[in-house]
């Protein structure tokens, strides 16, 4: 049994918690899926006001849906479509205040609002992109940006396969 406790005054305390609970899970274990489910999982145990939490993998250039946390959802994604598929061209993580104002944002779930995807990248190839949704407007703010970031980076290492 995983069990970890998680406390922090801060948001920025909660991601520097996340970052090293996501590191000890992922620690020396090669297989990218499990190490993507155990994320999903921890961050959806974590994070306040998600209805979602999960990934995209880049399979032969298109986004193929990975582990998740939250209602079933569209399984591929485009390049360029969607707030997942522009984070996978541009390789820059989208902050989605209002997912409603978002030109030919890709609704999953109606119940979501805001959005946060960020890219994980290695040695400039696309592996796959982090996706956090809500249900409340304006969810996410820039220390979430850089909280996923942070855990982005340590999971690029750890999902080559
Ligand atoms: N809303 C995303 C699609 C994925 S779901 O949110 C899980 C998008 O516009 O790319």
């Amino acid at each position: 049994m995983y069990d970890f406790d998680i406390a922090a005054d801060d948001k920025a305390g909660l991601y520097a918690e996340l970052a090293r609970v996501a590191d000890a899970l992922t620690e020396g274990e090669p297989d990218a899926i499990a190490n993507m489910a155990n994320v999903a999982a921890l961050l959806w145990e974590t994070l306040p006001d998600l209805n979602w939490a999960g990934f995209y993998r880049n399979v032969g250039g298109e986004l193929v849906l990975g582990p998740f946390q939250g209602r079933p959802a569209c399984i591929r994604i485009p390049f360029g479509k969607g707030v997942c598929g522009t984070a996978a061209a541009s390789l820059e993580p989208q902050c989605v205040t209002d997912v409603h104002a978002f030109p030919g944002h890709i609704a999953c779930d109606s119940a979501s609002a805001s959005e946060l995807v960020v890219p994980i990248v290695r040695d400039g190839v696309l592996l796959a992109v982090l996706d956090l949704d809500s249900p409340r407007r304006g969810r996410f703010d820039g220390e979430d940006v850089a909280g996923c970031v942070a855990l982005a980076r340590l999971l690029a290492l750890r999902l080559a396969q």
